[in-house]
């Protein structure tokens, strides 16, 4: 039987894929999460309960443990989310970033290489990474592509490129059949209420300021998380290790225009007088380094391995919104503790 491990799958992106990957059956899937802050049981809670995800609690980073799991499994497949991912906290503080992103790859890379070794059939390790090891884009240049040089500005995307780097070594030094994918900015459920699209609906629901980081025109390409995880299906299906994947929406926006469309569809949902979030719209100090504009040309991606998104963002946003409202219990016990603290430093305000 063919084994996944699927590191950081308690996390966001990871929690979505393994949903999609369950769901569509096949290979046994094994989940390897530290829990930082981010990682969250819950949102994997159910298929840990009902057998369809094997869930271990553990650090990429620790060794023993990566390589018992690699002898335990000879997995074929490695799907690699598990990451340290929100840039305004690499810049608080670096440290846990060059640990996890690099050191932690690194660490996994070893144990794929040493199992592999000595394994037959077609394994793969899958590397998630990320449109911003590109660096800004300035207003009407064209997209990044797989051939777009590295430039990474914050903590975060440097890391993120060095695993990239990483990973192209150990296939170039030691043949390691793998694939890095780079994708934009993924919205839709169980998005931890740090990034802007949870934090803004949240606090539109609750009636809190929305922070908007200088003059709110910087560009993301927004990506509904369902599709990026068909996209990594694709790769994981008929990929051809040795390549690059650039995946993207298509749809860049300006944040200042999010986050008033989120402020609309929260009006709408909760029946309040349109404008009414709007009116706790307020400009803050920029992020130090802000990269101005992301955009990604995923033509290789529909052309090659015959890729399609399903979502689009403005008819996809409003049952984000409503899904952030039917849980708001699951955000209310995230936002607590830690949370708190960090909001308070980030923003200088209560959460
Ligand atoms: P996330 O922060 O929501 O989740 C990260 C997960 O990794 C958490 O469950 C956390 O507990 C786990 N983790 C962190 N350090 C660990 C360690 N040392 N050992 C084991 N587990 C650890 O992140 P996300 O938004 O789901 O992103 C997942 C991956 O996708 C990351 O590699 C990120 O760089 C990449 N990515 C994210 C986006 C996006 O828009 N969110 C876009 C492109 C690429
Ligand atoms: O592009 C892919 C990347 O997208 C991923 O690699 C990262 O893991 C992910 O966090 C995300 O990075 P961003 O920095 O683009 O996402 P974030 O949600 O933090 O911010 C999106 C934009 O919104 C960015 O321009 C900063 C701005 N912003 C963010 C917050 C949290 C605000 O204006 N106010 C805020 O309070």
């Amino acid at each position: 039987m063919s084994h996944w491990l699927v590191t950081g799958a308690a996390g966001f992106i990871g929690a979505n894929f393994v949903r999609l990957a369950a769901a569509a059956g096949g290979p046994r899937l094994v989940v390897l999460d530290a829990l930082t802050y981010a990682g969250n049981l819950e949102n994997i809670a159910d298929l840990v309960a009902d057998g369809r995800v094997e869930f271990h609690r553990g650090d990429i980073c620790d060794e023993p443990l990566v390589t018992g799991l690699f002898a335990r499994y000879r997995f074929d497949r490695v799907v690699h989310f598990a990451a340290e991912s929100h840039v305004d906290r690499s810049i608080l503080g670096a440290g846990p970033f060059v640990r996890t992103n690099v050191h932690g790859t690194a660490v996994l890379l070893d144990a794929a290489r040493a199992c592999w070794k000595a394994q037959t059939g077609d394994p793969l390790f899958l590397h998630v990474s990320t449109d911003e090891v590109f660096g800004s884009l300035e207003p009407g240049e064209a997209p990044f592509t797989e051939d777009s040089p590295y430039r990474p500005n914050s903590p975060y995307s440097a890391s993120k490129a060095a695993a990239d780097h990483l990973v192209r070594a150990w296939q170039h030094t030691h043949g390691l059949p793998a694939i890095i994918s780079n994708c934009s900015n993924n919205y839709g459920p169980w998005q931890f209420p740090e990034k802007l699209i949870p934090l803004m609906i949240l606090n539109a629901i609750d009636g809190r300021e929305l922070p908007v980081y200088g003059d709110g025109m910087q560009v993301r390409d927004w990506l509904h998380v369902e599709d990026h995880c068909t996209a990594l299906l694709a790769m994981l299906e008929r990929g051809q290790p040795g390549r690059t994947y650039v995946v993207g929406g298509n749809c860049e926006r300006a944040n200042i225009d999010i986050i008033r469309r989120i402020a609309s569809e929260v009006d709408a949902l909760l029946g309040k007088p349109a404008g009414s979030a709007a009116k706790f719209i307020r400009h803050v100090a920029d992020r130090p380094g802000h990269d101005r504009r992301y955009a990604m040309n995923a033509a290789v991606l529909r052309r090659e391995l015959g890729w399609q998104p399903r979502h689009d963002l403005e008819g996809a946003l409003p049952s984000v919104v409503r899904w952030y409202w039917e849980n708001r219990e699951w955000a209310a016990r995230i936002r607590s503790g830690a949370y708190r603290e960090y909001y308070e430093k980030q923003y200088g305000a209560r959460a």
